[in-house]
């Protein structure tokens, strides 16, 4: 017998029950549900709207029904089609027909939608938490390559020398942005919509507030259509979940092209790589390369998410059951790779001494070249003409600009003097970026320091 038979004269057919049923999936917002439900049988006690025996009694076979399902002991069933039917249904089983009164002026519509409020603001934190993981991992990292240098890229060919902190720093800076995001969209997550009803409001004299109270949300939605259509908080987390994804493939992007015998600047522990079942020397970065992979399926749910609430007209429709899979999928994708993330960061070796040969076989203090012309007083575009034609002629010579001598240089302008050299060191190449935010040691350390006090506030 379905909680809503009354109308029906036949049973539902068998395909159409599966297909419509979203207890497969949504059976893991249990813990929610009967969060809320206590809530809002406590609230209907309260207000007189039930009797409190009868709340106390609902209340009681409630917490049953929770530690059945604890116990593994409860069956959900594709008859009573998701995961809010089926608690009733449990909880009427347990205490008789007034577990009938639960759902007085309330509906699936704003149930449903609590249970996604409570169950998103649960996962953001925890998330939150592990994104704090990886950055101290890269902070971890940063601290122990203060003086490493390595070539900086742009169009991935050599640009200009830069500390290997100085790099890693620039992901903890995007995590830090995805940490705020999120912390941000708590102020919309955290807001009740129990008490819509179906999308008018109810009839009985509930109390909103209250029910808010005891479940620590900030605030109510303070229009009950709006309160069950709403599913921005979703679209919101899956859209600062695609860019957390971003971030990650980005730096897995650059782990893997380091981890190739080309690059050959880092080694991902054994434990975070797997080998090749016919080729006995491959050490693959494999979580790397799936976190980068599974970077599509989150952009997959974010505009999943997008077009079922296209052209959505108000207020509930059953499109929006299709809201919890990608969220799921996408709460259990993030912490997959933030958890993986810190150790395998943690435990990366840094091929220090093959970063710095990389930087001594390079163009990258050309730049630099320039720049000491320019502080002759030569205007800089005429300075990087004369460099451009150094640089040409080492590589018809097959060297590098170190490997000039002051005479060679001279050819190309008579500014130059023995100073070159010190302005040439890829050490003193870095440290002349001594500006805000740049790449210079103290820079770099400056970043460092406030990226220590900043963590200890999130
Ligand atoms: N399983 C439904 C969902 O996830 C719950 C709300 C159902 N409401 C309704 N009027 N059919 O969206």
């Amino acid at each position: 017998m379905k909680l809503w038979g009354g109308r029906f004269t036949k049973a539902t057919d068998k395909l159409v029950e599966e297909y419509t049923a979203s207890i497969g999936f949504d059976q893991q917002l249990w813990k929610e549900d009967i969060t809320g439900s206590l809530a809002h049988v406590a609230m209907l006690g309260k207000c007189g709207i039930i009797g409190e025996d009868e709340a106390a009694t609902i209340a009681e076979g409630l917490k049953k029904v929770a530690a059945m399902i604890e116990a593994g002991e409860a069956e959900f069933t594709v008859e009573n089609e998701d995961v809010h039917m089926n608690v009733e249904k449990m909880l009427i089983e347990q205490i008789g027909p007034v577990g009938g009164k639960l759902h007085t002026g309330r509906s699936r519509n704003d149930q449903v939608a609590t249970d996604m409020h409570l169950y998103l603001r649960a996962r953001v934190v925890e998330i939150v938490d592990l994104i704090v993981k990886v950055q101290e991992s890269l902070l971890e990292q940063a601290k122990a390559n203060i003086d490493t240098i390595l070539p900086g890229y742009t169009h991935l060919q050599r640009a200009q020398p830069v500390l290997f902190a100085h790099h890693l720093m620039a992901y903890y800076s995007m995590l830090q942005r995805d940490a705020e995001r999120l912390m941000d969209s708590w102020k919309r997550i955290n807001v009740l919509p129990l008490g819509a009803g179906a999308l008018a409001g109810t009839t009985f004299p509930i109390d909103r507030e209250y029910v808010a109270e005891l479940l620590k949300f900030d605030a109510v939605y303070t229009n009950s259509m709006d309160a069950v259509s709403d599913r921005d908080f979703i679209v919101e987390f899956l859209a600062n979940a695609s860019l957390l994804m971003m971030h990650l493939s980005r730096l897995c992007e650059e782990l893997i092209l380091w981890m190739s015998d080309e690059f050959n600047f880092v080694e991902l522990d054994d434990a975070f790589c797997t080998g090749s079942s016919i080729m006995p020397q491959k050490k693959n970065p494999d979580v790397a390369e799936l976190v980068r992979g599974k970077t599509g399926r989150v952009y997959g749910s974010l505009i999943g998410m997008l077009t079922v609430l296209k052209g959505l007209p108000l207020a509930y429709n059953k499109d929006m059951q299709e809201d919890k899979e990608g969220m799921f999928d996408t709460v259990a994708t993030l912490h997959g790779a933030l958890s993986l993330f810190a150790p395998m960061i943690r435990t990366m070796k840094v091929k220090k001494e093959n970063m710095r040969q990389a930087v001594a076989h390079d163009f990258s203090n050309a730049t630099d070249l320039a720049d000491y012309l320019v502080g002759k007083g030569m205007p800089f575009r005429q300075a990087h003409e004369v460099v451009g034609r150094s640089v040409l002629y080492c590589i018809e010579q097959g060297k590098y600009l170190l490997d000039m001598s002051l005479d060679e240089f001279r050819q190309f302008s008579e500014q130059f003097e023995e100073d070159i050299y010190e302005a040439l060191n890829p050490v003193n190449v870095v440290n002349a970026r001594n500006v805000l935010g740049g790449t210079a040691k103290n820079q770099v350390e400056i970043q460092i320091a406030a990226a220590e006090v900043q963590l200890k506030q999130t």
